[in-house]
């Protein structure tokens, strides 16, 4: 897919999210405003999820051709709560399995009166392409592209970092492991540029480093041990091995934990107040010690419950609902 040819304007002609494709070029005050909605949509452990009517009458489809626990589970849970009809396509049994094209399965979808299409795909471009051709009352949200975009987790990310540190502005925010194919870092990074003024650190093994063109501003480094010392934030990252070509090259698990991945010893490098991140799916005791992913300082699974929330805002920013009451 060529990137530069396709190119669709994420907002309205009155200035509101009707795509949600990549965080760059959206303005500090909209993710901010998503961030804000997202935070009201978390309830207490323990209490009854939040919930409102503001979907009712819409119809979500989630498209997900590329594997998903979290993002899947929480755009259907997020559209549910807020009384949308949802239609998770399993693709192994679509006739996309017969040959047919993701446009002619999406315009079937859209000739049932789906007007929300939640996109997961392996190839590049493949949501800006839809959302260039679905009707002018339909949205796309893009729930994970290649190694280029992942907005929804770059939101959330925002909505933790935010939730533990008040600020964007004079963070050390260190990304540890497979940058090179991380569509997390992308968007996490493309984030933080636009809402404050934070220092990005990047540290990959030698191979995995990043296109500096896609990081404007970050260090880059394979210094595991520089790169975490003083951090406010750690961000760790798998390897994503579906995407590299050379399998032989690859670290061991024990080598790669022992190399690049964020032990006890290596986060005590940290600011004693550091949190630690990962997106998931993650790789104990590989690129993270079991004992730190579950330790204090771990907010792994507040992630997953601000992904939830950050879905619901997304959901309701683009059908222009309020959840103030
Ligand atoms: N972080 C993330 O996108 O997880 P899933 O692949 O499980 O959706």
């Amino acid at each position: 897919m060529d990137q530069e040819a396709i190119q669709c304007e994420q907002l309205t002609s009155r200035g509101q999210l009707r795509h949600l494709l990549k965080l760059e070029g959206l303005d500090a005050s909209i993710i901010l405003d998503l961030l804000t909605r997202a935070q009201g949509y978390i309830t207490p452990t323990g209490q009854k999820p939040a919930r409102d009517d503001c979907l009712a009458g819409r119809t979500i489809a989630n498209l997900f051709f590329e594997a998903s626990t979290r993002t899947r589970a929480s755009f259907e849970l997020a559209a549910k709560r807020m009384s949308a009809d949802v239609l998770n396509l399993d693709v192994n049994t679509s006739s996309r399995k017969k040959g047919e094209s993701i446009l002619d399965t999406i315009y079937t979808l859209q000739a049932m009166q789906a007007d929300i299409f939640v996109v997961r795909d392996a190839s590049a471009g493949i949501p800006e392409l839809i959302a260039t051709e679905v009707e002018p009352h339909v949205s796309v949200l893009n729930a994970g592209e290649s190694d280029v975009s992942h907005p929804t987790q770059g939101l959330l990310d925002l909505l933790t970092i935010r939730q533990h540190k008040s600020t964007f502005d004079g963070l050390a925010i260190t990304i540890i492991g497979d940058i090179a194919h991380s569509r997390v870092a992308r968007s996490l990074t493309e984030g933080l540029r636009i809402v404050g003024d934070s220092q990005v650190r990047l540290c990959a093994p030698p191979g995995l480093e990043p296109d500096p063109e896609h990081y404007p501003g970050a260090e880059i480094t394979n210094d595991v041990d520089a790169a975490t010392r003083n951090a406010d934030v750690i961000v760790t990252l798998r390897i994503q091995r579906e995407r590299i070509k050379e399998q032989s090259s690859l670290m061991t698990s024990h080598e790669y934990l022992n190399e690049y991945g964020l032990t006890e010893e290596r986060l005590a490098l940290a600011r004693p107040d550091a949190i630690v991140m990962h997106p998931g799916p993650m790789n104990r005791d590989v690129e993270i010690a079991s004992s730190v992913a579950d330790g204090p300082q771990s907010v792994i699974t507040q992630q997953v419950t601000n992904g939830l929330a950050v879905r619901m805002a997304i959901l309701a920013a683009i059908s222009s609902c309020s959840n103030d009451s």
